[in-house]
């Protein structure tokens, strides 16, 4: 028998078996708790409770380590596409030169939109957050397109995957050029999933517009690096949707919802507005990290701490490496890095932030590239959700197809009025 772990309640002692990982993670296996004992466990935020057992993504908070199904993260980011990552996690494995030519393909086909859909926009009113767009569009794509539910088959869901990736990217140009009063730019066959997001992002009827190579590999390694990060708030909110046998399309768009929050993929908006907020303010940092540190103020720095990382976010070195490339080179100097750079280097020596382990996260950097490409504050939150796309995919997948799938239904420990009588309108006080 393999390790156990011994709960004793009331003198009585009970036996759970421990689960260890591939990488010696280890948890306790408490499914037949209630069954055995009638107590559960109460645990806010989710601290210490593994929802599931997956095998696409290992993180080490600790060490700071992040793989896609083995593949470490620094890897993916210099030999990769993320169309290649993309097949990574929907098929577990690397493409050979055929298969990632067919994905591709299969991409490109789906890239249209229904025209419906185009229309749909039009009723948003001007200025609608794209994160508000993006989530109803997606949502919507289950009305135009064929339902999946949790017992088509694969191939149909491995369609709808495609349809998916390569659709919310159109949607989410189509979002932009629509909050902007400028004309949608259709996909374009013939180029590369990033590029083609580009065009249709930049382009205009009066102007040629050809997305350079450096911009292209920029935008494609950062959504390579969103893609997936096991159970955090969006892909949990994918899963508890998805428990239910609500549709992807249905389910990705509650991921969407969650994404946007400040706390998590939101952060990514928040972290630009508090750089050019010093900016403005005189570029006095200490001032914020002041203010983030007293206890009275509910002012957080954005884009510092994590929920699993107590080490620097392995995405948050890569993408500062080519923040600094970019904006060193000239092109595109922009004084909110300097902020950003002074900022980081004195929370790293600040007692307040060492002992909490707080460093900054994937969302500190990837702002200031993305102001360099040309994309608008408000874009920022959806060019991680066109990234998490396959992640939030993959995990839909794995989820529906656990040998013990369930729906996703915490219970609770209640606190409210015990049992009491109806009392009638004009009899109460
Ligand atoms: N600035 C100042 N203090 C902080 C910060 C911060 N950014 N983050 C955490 N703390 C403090 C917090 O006040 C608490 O202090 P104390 O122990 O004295 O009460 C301690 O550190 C632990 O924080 P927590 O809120 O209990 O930690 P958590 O795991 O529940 O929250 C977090 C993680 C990411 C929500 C939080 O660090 C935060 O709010 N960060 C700023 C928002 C942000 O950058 N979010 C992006 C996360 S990474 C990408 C993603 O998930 O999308």
């Amino acid at each position: 028998m393999g390790e156990v772990a011994t709960i004793t309640i009331d003198g009585q002692s009970y036996e759970f078996p421990v689960l260890v990982g591939s990488e010696n993670e280890r948890g306790i296996d408490i499914r037949s708790l209630r069954k055995e004992t009638g107590y559960i466990t109460l645990d806010s935020g989710y601290m210490n409770t593994g929802a599931c057992i997956s095998n696409i993504t290992f993180i080490d908070g600790e060490q700071g380590i992040l793989r896609y199904h083995g593949i470490p993260i620094e890897q993916m980011a210099e030999h990769s596409s993320f169309v290649e990552t993309c097949y990574l996690l929907q098929h577990g494995r690397l493409p050979t030169a055929d298969q990632l030519k067919r994905f591709s393909s299969l991409l490109n086909e789906f890239s249209l939109v229904h025209e419906g859909m185009r229309q749909l926009l039009n009723f948003f009113p001007l200025h609608a957050h794209p994160m508000n767009i993006l989530g109803s569009l997606v949502n919507a794509l289950s009305s135009f397109y064929p339902h999946v539910d949790a017992n088509s088959l694969t191939e149909a869901i491995d369609i709808c995957a495609a349809r998916l990736i390569s659709k919310v990217r159109t949607l989410a140009a189509y979002s932009y050029r629509k909050a902007n009063g400028l004309p949608v730019v259709y996909p374009r066959q013939d180029l590369s999933y990033s590029a083609n997001f580009l065009n249709m992002m930049f382009s205009s009827p009066v102007n040629d517009y050809v997305a350079d190579e450096e911009s292209v590999r920029l935008m494609d390694m950062l959504l390579l690096m969103h893609a997936d990060h096991e159970q955090n708030c969006s892909t949990s909110a994918v899963r508890l949707v998805g428990s239910s046998q609500a549709n992807l399309y249905a389910s990705i768009s509650s991921g969407i919802s969650a994404l946007w929050g400040p706390l998590h993929g939101g952060a990514n908006q928040a972290v630009m507005n508090m750089l050019s907020q010093i900016h403005e303010d005189g570029g006095d940092t200490q001032k914020y990290i002041d203010m983030a540190k007293d206890k009275s103020n509910k002012f957080r720095l954005s884009g510092f701490g994590h929920r699993v990382y107590k080490n620097y976010d392995p995405r948050a070195r890569v993408i500062k490496k080519y923040c600094t490339n970019t904006l060193e080179k000239g092109a595109a100097k922009d004084p909110l890095l300097g902020i950003a750079l002074k900022l980081e280097e004195q929370v790293l020596q600040d007692d307040y932030f060492i002992e909490r382990k707080l460093f900054p996260n994937v969302d500190f950097y990837s702002g200031i590239i993305y102001k360099a490409l040309g994309f608008p504050t408000n874009m920022f939150t959806v060019l991680f959700a066109i990234g998490r796309m396959p992640g939030w995919i993959a995990q839909w997948k794995e989820m529906t197809n656990a040998s013990d799938a369930k729906i996703g239904r915490p219970r609770q420990i209640y606190t409210g009025a015990q049992t009491r009588d109806y009392v009638p309108i004009d009899q109460r006080l």
